[in-house]
């Protein structure tokens, strides 16, 4: 199946869709950028995928960096989006585009720490668990349907530094799972509220 991938950053997850992508039966099309200094964007590189920048400041609107973004897709044909650590809120134009083919992985468990910093904000809260959600995209942010959730325990030694690597292991193993179950055509988003893994609401 063909896909893109959107990053704005050091793009651990991208590797790991990269070192998996023919198992798990996957054609990384382009990977696409709102940074031009986004190391991931070398990892595509060294891999031979072709890179696409999309600088914001050259848009005066959400509305029209999300149509210019939404034409270097379709011009791809890509069956799935994939964001991996892609840091701009994409606007409802764009949700609606494509909607159902968006996949999202936000390290958290949601609907606990929607946003940012995250890892912060668990030991903050005293959190004595932490982890990782893949989730469909819908036009409220990070509150698509979750797909799937894997757990950390935070030990009181841990830092943002521990517990973020710790949350990027899991992170690694289970995004390439359900883009699998997507490639497989076994994933479908029936709602804005609802998701399906073989037929069966998850
Ligand atoms: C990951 O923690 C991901 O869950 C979040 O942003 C981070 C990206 O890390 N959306 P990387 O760029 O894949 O290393």
């Amino acid at each position: 199946m063909k896909a893109v991938i959107l990053i704005s950053g050091n793009g651990s997850n991208l590797q790991s869709i990269i070192d998996n992508a023919d198992r798990i039966d996957l054609q990384i099309c382009c990977v696409i950028s709102n940074n031009k200094n986004a190391f991931g964007l070398k990892r595509a590189v060294s891999s031979k995928i072709q890179t696409s920048i999309i600088d914001p400041e050259l848009f005066n609107s959400k509305e029209a960096f999300d149509r210019e973004l939404i034409s270097i897709i379709n011009q791809h044909g890509v069956a799935l989006i994939i964001l991996a650590g892609y840091m701009r809120v994409l606007t409802p134009l764009f949700v609606s585009h494509f909607f159902g083919k968006i996949l999202n992985i936000h390290p958290s468990l949601l609907p606990r720490f929607p946003g940012l910093n995250t890892h912060q904000k668990a030991i903050d809260a005293s959190e004595k668990t932490h982890g990782v959600t893949v989730h469909f995209v819908t036009k409220e942010l990070d509150a698509g349907p979750i797909i799937i959730q894997e757990t950390v325990s935070i030990e009181s030694s841990d830092t943002v530094k521990t517990l973020s690597d710790k949350v990027l292991k899991r992170e690694h193993v289970i995004y390439s799972k359900v883009i699998h179950w997507y490639t497989q055509r076994r994933l479908k988003l029936v709602n804005d509220l609802t998701a399906t893994l073989d037929g069966k609401i998850i």
